[in-house]
C-alpha cells in the first residue's frame, strides 16, 4: 500500500484535506493525524475490520483496547451507558485537551475496540486537526498512538513514516506536536477513580477536582504482558514507549558511570534536563528543557534522533521524582531497558 502524505495547516486545517481523511476513513482506511499530544492512529470505531487494520498496522495485541476520539462531550456520552458526575466535571474543565476517561461502555461499541471489556475509553481531542477530522468523519474515531507497538510514539510526521509508511492509507503532516507525551487516562469506573497513566493533565489538577486519586501500580510491580485476559490498562505494561537502543535510567548526572562504558568502547547517548557539567568527549548530548511541560514536549523527539545514531545505550538522567514530573519519569522507566 502507499501511504499518501497531506500536509496540512495545524492551525488552520484547509477543509479539503480534512474531506479527503474524513473520506478515507469512512471508507474503512487507516489515517494518521496529529493530536495536542503524540500523532495517532485513526480508523472508524464503530467498523471492525478498520479497527481490526490498526492492530495488524501496529502489530498490537488484541487485548490492547483503544481509546475513542470524539468531537465532545456529547458524543463520549454517546458511548457509555454511565455518565458519572466526576466525567460531567472533568468533562467541562478538561476537554477538549489530553485526558482520557475510562467508563462503562455502551453496547454500540465493538469488542474489538474495548477488547471485549466492560468500558470504553474516551477522549475529546484539542488540536485543531484532530477536532476537524472528528467533526468531519461524523463517526466516533479509535486511535492509539501511530507507531509500531512498544515502540516510541511519534510526535513528528517523520516517526509516523518511520514505523508505517505503506503500512496505512493517509497521514496528515501537521508539524511537531506540543505535548509530546500520551494523554492521562483516568478510570472512573472505579471508586475512588484510578490513575492509570499520567499524562499531560496532571495528577494534583485532577485531585484538586475530585480529591484523591488510586494510582497504578508502580512500573516494576506491572502486569506481565502474557496475562491471558483483557489488561486493566496495558499501558501499565512494564516495557513500552522504547527506543530500539539499550536505555537506562539514572538518578543523578554522575559521568563516572558514562566514563566506565566508553572503557568498554560504547558509545553513549547522554540525556540530561540541566545544562551544568562537562560532556565527556564523544558522547552525544542532549538537554532538555528543566521544566516538565518543556521536557514533555520534547523528550520523544531526542530520544528518536539519538536512536536513528545507532548508540550503544543511552543515558538518561531522571529528573526529580515529584508529582510534577510523573508522566514523565512513567515513560522513562518503561523505556528503560534495564
Ligand atoms: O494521547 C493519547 O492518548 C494518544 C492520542 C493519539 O490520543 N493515544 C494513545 O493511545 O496514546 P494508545 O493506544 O497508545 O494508548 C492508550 C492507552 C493504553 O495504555 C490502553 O491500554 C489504555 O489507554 N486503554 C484504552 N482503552 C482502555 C480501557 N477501556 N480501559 C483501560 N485502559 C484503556
Ligand atoms: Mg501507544
Amino acid at each position: 500500500m502507499k501511504t499518501i502524505v497531506l500536509t496540512i495547516d495545524p492551525n488552520e486545517p484547509s477543509a479539503e484535506a480534512i474531506a479527503e481523511a474524513a473520506r478515507v476513513l469512512r471508507a474503512g482506511g487507516l489515517v494518521a493525524f496529529p493530536t495536542e499530544t503524540v500523532y495517532g492512529l485513526g480508523a472508524n470505531a464503530l467498523d471492525v475490520s478498520a479497527v481490526l487494520r490498526i492492530f495488524g498496522a501496529k502489530g498490537r495485541p488484541a487485548n490492547n483496547p483503544l481509546i475513542v476520539h470524539v468531537a465532545d462531550s456529547a458524543a463520549a456520552r454517546n458511548l457509555a451507558t454511565d455518565w458519572p458526575d466526576s466525567a460531567a466535571r472533568l468533562a467541562a474543565r478538561f476537554w477538549p485537551g489530553p485526558l482520557t476517561l475510562v467508563l462503562r461502555r455502551c453496547d454500540t461499541v465493538p469488542d474489538v475496540v474495548t477488547a471485549s471489556g466492560p468500558t470504553v475509553a474516551v477522549r475529546v481531542p484539542a488540536h485543531p486537526v484532530a477536532q476537524a477530522l472528528v467533526r468531519a468523519a461524523g463517526v466516533p474515531i479509535a486511535a492509539p498512538s501511530a507507531n509500531r507497538s512498544t515502540q516510541l510514539s511519534p510526535t513528528r510526521a517523520e516517526h509516523v513514516l518511520h514505523s508505517l509508511d505503506g503500512r496505512i492509507d493517509l497521514l496528515l503532516d501537521g508539524g511537531p506536536t506540543t505535548g509530546g507525551l500520551e494523554s492521562t487516562v483516568l478510570d472512573l469506573t472505579a471508586t475512588p477513580p484510578r490513575l492509570l497513566r499520567p499524562g499531560l493533565v496532571g495528577i494534583a489538577e485532577l485531585e484538586s477536582l475530585l480529591g484523591p486519586l488510586t494510582r497504578a501500580m508502580p512500573v516494576g510491580q506491572a502486569l506481565q504482558p502474557d496475562r491471558p485476559q483483557p489488561l486493566p490498562s496495558p499501558g501499565l505494561l512494564p516495557r513500552h514507549y522504547a527506543p530500539h537502543t539499550p536505555l537506562e535510567c539514572v538518578e543523578t548526572a554522575n559521568t563516572e558511570r558514562i566514563l566506565t562504558l566508553q572503557r568498554e568502547g560504547q558509545r553513549i547517548g547522554w540525556v540530561t534536563f540541566d545544562v551544568a557539567g562537562d560532556t565527556p568527549s564523544g558522547v552525544v548530548r542532549r538537554v532538555l528543557p528543566a521544566n516538565s511541560a518543556g521536557y514533555a514536549a520534547h523528550l520523544y523527539a531526542v530520544l528518536h534522533e539519538l536512536d536513528a545514531l545507532g548508540l550503544d545505550r543511552i543515558i538518561v538522567v531522571l529528573p526529580p521524582d515529584t508529582d510534577d514530573w510523573l508522566a514523565v519519569r512513567d515513560r522513562l522507566r518503561r523505556a528503560a531497558t534495564d
